[in-house]
């Protein structure tokens, strides 16, 4: 049995390039005890990997070159020499970019897979879907009668936040790079409205949908984005930094922000928010949105290319806004 992997073989500058993965196929070892296999199923794509590929340590370390890929991975335990992870429990964790992985567990969760779907366990299940949770129940603060703005809003993490931010009764403000993004983000997320930032001028248009300012800016673009929502904040408005996908190819050189004594004058604040700081909460947070799901209010979107061959296209994807929903790598 043999094991097809993805791996850093060099450091990009600027966008990702094909020649900084290899795709190799090594024999699968023998168990050790406490260990087990995976048959991984699918890959979740997620614009952290770009920052996981630099030198360095931020809130995880960089990848070491010449080893697997980083990456959230879910699959069917196909071997096992550890009693809490039996032959077809499927599983879900850090497994990386890959067709086999042998783990020990740590870090790694048994998925019910008998009424969802193996790749929402990579999404609105898993560490997107948490972050969107976390990022606006725990740092947003919504209230009733609250608008938010959210960038980058029809991906998983987005479209996630503007539909609980609905359940909580705000009015939800989306901007996407085109107009089937913000036609879903209306008519099948609920949204109040999407501006295609591309087309619009996102500040008229801010302050068109919300003339006394919004009170939450959930950011998963930074940048120029970041400075014109900072324009256009509510008294005592939440800024919650979640991402910033149009500065992670060049790091070194961070754009803005310009506007923010913006914050001053609005009694607002700006804060940062990690997933990784609410594991212990994520199967309980997993629970109400798997409720909203299936109460339907919460509307799913999945965007799924198939083989690790293609595993540079798939991943850039993300950063030309190719993508349309949770984009997942099948193997
Ligand atoms: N803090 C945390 O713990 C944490 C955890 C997970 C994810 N995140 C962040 O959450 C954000 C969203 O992640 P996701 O998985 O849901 O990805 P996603 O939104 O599905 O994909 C990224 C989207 O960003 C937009 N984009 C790309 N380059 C852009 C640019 N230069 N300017 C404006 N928009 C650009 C594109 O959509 P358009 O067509 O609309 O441009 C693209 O589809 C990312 O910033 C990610 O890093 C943070």
């Amino acid at each position: 049995m043999t094991n097809t992997l993805v791996t850093l073989e060099s450091r990009p500058s600027g966008a990702v390039q094909e020649s900084n993965f290899g795709l190799k196929t090594e024999a699968i070892r023998e168990l050790k005890d406490g260990e087990f296999l995976v048959a991984i199923e699918a890959l979740s794509m997620d614009p952290a990997i770009r920052g996981w590929m630099n030198a360095g340590t931020t809130y995880i370390k960089g990848i070491e070159l010449g080893t697997v890929m980083r990456s959230f991975s879910a699959g069917k335990v196909v071997r096992s020499k550890n009693d809490s992870f039996q032959i077809g429990d499927y599983v879900e964790g850090m497994l990386g970019a890959q067709t086999h992985a042998i783990s020990d567990g740590s870090g790694i969760r048994i998925i019910d897979i008998s009424n969802s779907k193996i790749t929402h366990h990579l999404g609105v299940l898993g560490m997107p879907g948490m972050t969107a949770y976390f990022g606006l129940l725990k740092k947003g603060e919504p209230k009733p009668g609250d608008i938010i703005y959210i960038s980058a809003a029809s991906g998983v993490v987005g479209s996630t936040v503007g539909q609980i931010a609905k359940i909580k009764g705000c009015t939800v403000i989306g901007s996407a790079g085109n107009d089937a993004k913000c036609n879903f983000l209306v008519e099948e997320c609920g949204f109040d409205y999407a501006i295609n930032y591309k087309t619009e001028d996102l500040n008229s248009k801010l302050k068109e949908y919300a003339p006394d300012g919004v009170h939450i800016f959930y950011d998963n673009v930074g940048g120029e984005t970041l400075d014109t929502a900072l324009l256009n904040l509510a008294r005592g408005a939440r800024v919650v930094i979640c991402g910033a996908i149009s500065q992670y190819n060049d790091m070194g050189n961070i754009h803005g922000p310009a506007n923010y004594m913006k914050i001053v004058t609005a009694r607002g604040y700006m804060t940062g928010i990690i997933v990784f700081d609410y594991v212990k909460e994520w199967p309980e947070a997993a629970k109400e949105i798997a409720g909203w799901i299936y109460e339907g209010k919460i509307n799913v979107k999945e965007d799924v290319v198939h083989g690790l061959e293609n595993y540079t296209d798939t991943l850039m994807m993300l950063f030309t806004g190719k993508n349309f929903g949770k984009l997942i790598l099948t193997v």
